[in-house]
Parts: structure tokens; C-alpha cells; sequence
């Protein structure tokens, strides 16, 4: 039986098609390089666009910033070279923490791409820490990713993800309410960006 390969397993026998896009956020033009095997391979995936968007449309500095289950590194990368801040950026996927680090290179930002199951080789704290979880991967590690997070912000910090209503975005309100103070911050054709900060 074939079993069926998500994007965030290791599978390095899958062959290589890369294919290369922009994004442009005001005079910021940014070149990104996919492949097979990584989330939203052929474009920057819609829900992640609108996070990004979100927070720069709010004028925030932050002075570090972590994007967890970075994929190829749009989120990070964007964030990282707009708002002039470091960003650290994890993965579990060895190929996209690759894509991540040549992204990193070509757009010439202040970024370190790196594998980590969730936060496991994380040590540092963060003003922002950043993400469009991984669904797919189940519950429990979409829950460890958001609720962990409260371990790795700085007092003042913020955890911003995206989440689509049909998959969670209410159950995630109610269910991070008594560790955050929550505030939805923005919706957009079924998508939910959801700002959860220390309480
Ligand atoms: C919805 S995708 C978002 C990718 C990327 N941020 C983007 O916007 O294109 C979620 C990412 O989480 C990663 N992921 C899955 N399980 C993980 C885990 N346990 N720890 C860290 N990252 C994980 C996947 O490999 C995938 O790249």
C-alpha cells in the first residue's frame, strides 16, 4: 500500500521540481524558491498572506521574531526584511528548512532557518512569535505549537496565527482563552487571524 505523503514528512526521494515566485509588498519585491514536498508549493498560500498583511498593516517593531512551521519561508522572510528584524524560523521538513535557507540567502535578510520538532531546539524568547499551524499534523501538535508558545514570547510578546474557520478557529478561541487574552484581529473569505497575547 503507498502511503499517502504529507508536506510535513521527510521524504528525500521525492524528486526535486523546483519553480521560483515573487511577492511584492509596497516597494519590497522578494523571490521565492519552492519544490515538491513543501506546503503551498506552487503559490504563497492565501491564509498566509493575510497573517503577514495583518501584522504589517498594524506598524508594530518587533525586535525579534519566530515563525514556527516556516515551510519554505514566505512568512518569515517577508516579515524579516519589512520590518528590518531578525527571524528565527522551524521546521520539522529537512527539505523546507533547505528551501528556507536559500530563500534566506537570496533575499539577503537577517533570518536563521532550522529544524525543530515544534519548539524542541528552540531556547531563545521572542517579541513575536508567528504561524499558520500545521492542520494537517493533528490537534495535538497545532495545540502544542500555540499553547508552547507562552514559553518562548518575551512579557510583552505575541503569538499571531491564522486559522481557517472550518478547521478550528472558534475551538481554538475558546480553548486558548484561559491561557491569552485573545483578540481576532482580522477575517477574510473563511479565514481567521487570531492575535493571542500574555495575560
Ligand atoms: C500550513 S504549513 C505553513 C508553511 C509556511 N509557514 C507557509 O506559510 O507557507 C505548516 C508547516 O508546519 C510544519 N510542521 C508540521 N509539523 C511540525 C512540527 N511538529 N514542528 C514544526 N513544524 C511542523 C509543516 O512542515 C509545514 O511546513
Amino acid at each position: 500500500m503507498k502511503l499517502l505523503e504529507h508536506y510535513f514528512t521527510n521524504n528525500e526521494n521525492l524528486k526535486s521540481e523546483f519553480r521560483n515566485f515573487k511577492y511584492s509588498f509596497d516597494d519590497f519585491i522578494l523571490d521565492f524558491t519552492s519544490d515538491n514536498g513543501v506546503f503551498s508549493k506552487d503559490k504563497i498560500d492565501f491564509g498566509s498572506k493575510l497573517l503577514v498583511e495583518t501584522i504589517l498593516s498594524k506598524n508594530i517593531h518587533f525586535n525579534n521574531i519566530l515563525d514556527v512551521g516556516c515551510g519554505y519561508g514566505y512568512m518569515g522572510i517577508s516579515l524579516s526584511k519589512i520590518l528590518n528584524t531578525h527571524v528565527d524560523m522551524i521546521d520539522v521538513n529537512k527539505r523546507a528548512i533547505h528551501l528556507a535557507q536559500i530563500n534566506i540567502k537570496n533575499n539577503k535578510v537577517d533570518a536563521n532557518a532550522f529544524l525543530s520538532n515544534v519548539y524542541e531546539n528552540i531556547t531563545y524568547k521572542y517579541d513575536l512569535i508567528v504561524t499558520n499551524p500545521p492542520i494537517r499534523a493533528g490537534k495535538e501538535v497545532v495545540y502544542k505549537i500555540l499553547l508552547e508558545a507562552k514559553n518562548h514570547l518575551n512579557k510583552d510578546g505575541e503569538l499571531w496565527f491564522v486559522i481557517r474557520k472550518d478547521q478550528g478557529a472558534k475551538s481554538a478561541i475558546n480553548d486558548l482563552k484561559s491561557t491569552y487574552l485573545i483578540d481576532v484581529v482580522q477575517k477574510s473569505k473563511g479565514f481567521y487571524v487570531i492575535k493571542a497575547k500574555n495575560n
